[in-house]
């Protein structure tokens, strides 16, 4: 595997699912592969998941590891072509991508989407300079449209969890002051349909994700409605995609004030088919959940967070397996 940023990049499910169970139970099986490799991790974005959970992947599979932290003692890094860098920016990407890969074997790059030019975020512009100037196998960390890591991790703890053939799995938005990306949930849509759920979306209208990535998904605007039997119940703010209001792409539509009915609590729980909690953190309580549904016995999120590392071992394994 080159490249992992959408979930037709790992192949078949059931068998990356099984490979996922298989290093859950010996971590450490696969250590001799990764032995005189390097993995570079690029953030140009905050994280505590990401970024441990790679690192300890990493670790599992014999790997050294370079964590590099672009706004924080690196060169701040210009990333589109043609500009005159007389600003804050000292380096260009297209000499930092190939110095940066002398140094690896593998690349991997959180790199959020800016909210405010859409072709820019979805062409994922920033994710395929590296893919095109590294010549090295990079992986998606978070990019602007996809977080694979996550909805792999996600998946798997759905399978672990589920006691039904064919759960019920519930995306709702929820209410947050900033104005966020859609990655997590774009990943966690297109994720869905790849995998053998019953799968619906919920948010207010405006909200709507792109097609490539909400696929045929049912979207039940009515979230009392999209919640009624639910096996799993997935929550997570987006900002406006820009699909049906293009011109407010990024934006928050509505004061969060207002919105206070979506945020998840005892009350839509409740018609749920007794459903596990799942948000993939940082997570604001009482904008998204309240302490209560968080704190309760069907919350995964915790578990969910753990099965990062899991998901971050199978995908670079598979990297080092395609050296
Ligand atoms: N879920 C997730 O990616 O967490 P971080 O932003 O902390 O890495």
């Amino acid at each position: 595997m080159k490249s992992f940023l959408n979930v037709s990049d790992l192949g078949r499910l059931d068998v990356a699912l099984a490979e996922a169970m298989e290093i859950k139970r010996e971590r450490f099986k696969y250590v001799d592969l990764g032995r005189n490799r390097t993995a570079l991790l690029v953030f140009f974005n905050n994280s505590l998941r990401t970024r441990l959970s790679t690192q300890k992947a990493a670790l599992n599979l014999g790997m050294n590891v370079i964590v590099l932290d672009v706004n924080a003692g690196a060169w701040k890094l210009e990333t589109e072509r043609g500009v005159i860098m007389d600003g804050d920016k000292s380096e260009h990407l297209l000499e930092a991508i190939p110095v940066m890969a002398s140094y690896c074997d593998v690349i991997g790059i959180r790199s959020f989407a800016g909210l405010k030019d859409r072709e820019y975020d979805y062409a994922e512009t920033v994710y395929n300079q590296f893919v095109k100037y590294s010549g090295k196998p990079v992986f998606a960390m978070e990019t602007a449209t996809v977080h694979p890591l996550q909805a792999f991790a996600d998946l798997i703890t759905i399978e672990e969890h589920k006691t039904k053939v064919r759960p019920k799995v519930v995306l709702t938005w929820a209410p947050h002051p900033k104005a966020l990306p859609q990655a997590v949930p774009n990943s966690f849509a297109e994720w869905m349909n790849a995998a053998d759920v019953d799968f619906v979306i919920t948010h207010p209208k405006g909200y709507e994700l792109d097609a490539v990535f909400a696929g045929d998904a049912r979207v039940e605007y009515d979230q009392m409605k999209a919640f009624e039997g639910a096996d799993f119940v997935y929550a997570k703010n987006w900002s406006c995609p820009g699909v049906t209001l293009p011109e407010r792409y990024g934006e928050i539509l509505e004061d969060y004030h207002k919105m206070a009915d979506w945020t998840v609590s005892e009350r839509q729980m409740r018609v749920t088919d007794n459903g596990k909690f799942m948000h993939c953190l940082p997570v604001r309580r009482n904008m998204i959940v309240t302490d209560e549904v968080i704190e309760g016995a069907n919350s995964l999120v915790i578990p969910e967070a753990a099965n990062r590392e899991i998901s971050a071992t199978v995908v670079l394994k598979r990297i080092l397996e395609s050296l």
